[in-house]
């Protein structure tokens, strides 16, 4: 009992020297202030509460009493408005600092916004050396300049508003998949097949110190598709579906390649028609820019006002020109000229373009069997200012011509278990690849693929 009470005091007096400093002070004020986000912040109905807010300051204007900050937290394009007696200016106070403010939230006499955060306790947590800084307060500084400064460029308002947009573009695309009974799968990164046969494959092995460098059994490599995977599982699910990372050795130096880009797949049993799969890429395209455009809208009308109009111009005054530099035959690829031209040749809108020439597509399209042309079961969608979003076929589910082909490309051994598909319980079946950056490409209006990634790969480009 006695060694209780002589402690008590103890703490007591421990206790009430700490509470007087003024630090103390402010730490107490921090911990009973509730964080909110800047989002949280602006929608508030609520005024006069105490909160705690975190973030980036976005400009920094001191008056002769007052000193008027915008701050973001990444949850919004719109900052909040802090307003502080000029007495907690402080030459670290910069644009572009991190800071920690507490205050109360106070309805804003101004149109522009509902409340504004009146501060009592500014910590700068991080300094931002403004002339250094590569963006500056008051430059709206292009997408190319921007592009430079990889590590930074989350910072600005454009690219921000990007990373939400892919975020929310990202959840509705799952959310669309399991809403119609789609099964996920997570096809594998490193896989032995070059599923489109382009050869466009990155090589993976083992470091060069490492006393066995063939980590498999057989050559590995990056995906390049993860359609094949999904073609086992539509042997036991109706429909599956993949969204992941794909790779593409290919020159990447374009506007619309990427060597490292998403993508997402489906994967669709028991359907004989391309128009199932039609079906399905517009729904996906439609349920999709819905929920962006409505859960983004600010961020989508950034783009829209400010990116967009000057682009389009210009890819509409390419396409103009009908003197091809790519051939036009029967037999030859398409190319982004002729993909552009048959967009704006129907008005401007989505195209479909089906039945390719059979030589030109791999070997799991299914064989149209028509004369004189000899097409295969596929489809493309192309959009207006980027070209092809999604390609999808039709699959050869017939044993026996699928062995023919596979065997006339010298490739049976490699895909014998591909063929066992066709052996137990084979389903017509087809799906379609949607490239998830020109997705976004396409419903931003922006011009280059590299702007719409958070961190771009590309050929003959630097790696953070
Ligand atoms: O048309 P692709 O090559 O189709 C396939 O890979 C099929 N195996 C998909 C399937 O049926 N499951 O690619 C699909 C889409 C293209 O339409 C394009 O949007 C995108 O993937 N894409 C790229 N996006 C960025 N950079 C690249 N290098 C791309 N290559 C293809």
């Amino acid at each position: 009992m006695s060694l209780t009470l002589q402690r008590i005091p103890a703490f007591s007096s421990a206790l009430f020297c700490r509470c007087s400093s003024k630090s103390f002070q402010r730490h107490c004020s921090r911990i009973s202030s509730k964080k909110v986000r800047v989002s949280d912040a602006l929608s508030s109905e609520e005024t006069g509460a105490n909160v705690r807010i975190q973030g980036w300051v976005r400009s920094v204007r001191p008056q002769k009493d007052n000193l008027f900050l915008h701050l973001n937290d990444g949850s919004s394009l719109q900052p909040l408005q802090v307003v502080a007696s000029s007495h907690l200016n402080t030459r670290d106070l910069t644009f572009g600092c991190a800071v920690d403010i507490t205050g109360t939230l106070e309805k804003s006499p101004s149109k522009r916004q509902n409340v504004e955060l009146h501060a009592q306790h500014i910590k700068v947590v991080g300094e931002c050396n403004p002339v250094d800084f590569p963006f500056k307060i008051k430059e709206r500084h292009s997408l190319e300049y921007v592009r430079q400064f990889p590590h930074l460029r989350c910072r600005t308002n454009a690219f921000s508003s990007l990373l939400r947009i892919r975020s929310e573009a990202t959840a509705a695309i799952q959310s669309f998949f399991r809403d119609n009974g789609y099964v996920q799968i997570h096809t594998p990164v490193i896989t032995s097949n070059d599923c489109e046969g382009a050869g466009e494959l990155f090589q993976v092995e083992v470091g060069s110190n490492d006393p066995n460098p063939h980590f498999f059994s057989v050559p590995a490599y990056l995906t390049v598709s993860g359609q094949l995977h999904l073609e086992v599982m539509a042997g036991a699910f109706s429909a599956a579906y993949t969204f992941g990372p794909t790779f593409r050795a290919e020159n990447s130096q374009s506007r619309r390649h990427l060597a490292e880009f998403y993508m997402v797949e489906a994967e669709i049993a028991f359907t004989e028609s391309l128009e199932d799969l039609m079906k399905v890429m517009e729904d996906l395209f439609k349920a999709a820019t819905e929920h962006v455009l409505s859960s983004c809208a600010e961020d989508v009308e950034l783009f829209h006002k400010y990116t967009a109009p000057g682009r389009r111009a210009i890819d509409i005054l390419k396409s103009s020109s009908q003197n091809f530099t790519f051939s036009t035959e029967w037999g030859c690829d398409l190319q982004t000229e002729h993909e552009k031209f048959l967009v704006k040749h129907c008005g401007n809108v989505p195209v479909f373009v089906i039945n390719y020439p059979y030589e030109l597509k791999p070997f799991y399209a299914r064989d149209n069997q028509d004369q004189p042309n000899h097409t295969a079961a596929a489809v493309d969608l192309l959009v207006p200012g980027v070209g092809e979003l999604c390609g999808g076929s039709l699959r050869e589910e017939r044993l026996e011509l699928l062995s023919q082909r596979l065997a006339q490309a010298g490739l049976a051994d490699t895909y014998a278990w591909y063929l066992q598909l066709r052996e137990f319980g084979s389903v017509p079946h087809g799906g379609f690849g949607m490239g998830f950056e020109r997705y976004l490409l396409c419903i931003l209006g922006l011009h280059n693929i590299k702007d719409v990634i958070p961190f771009a790969r590309f050929s003959h480009s630097c790696l953070l």
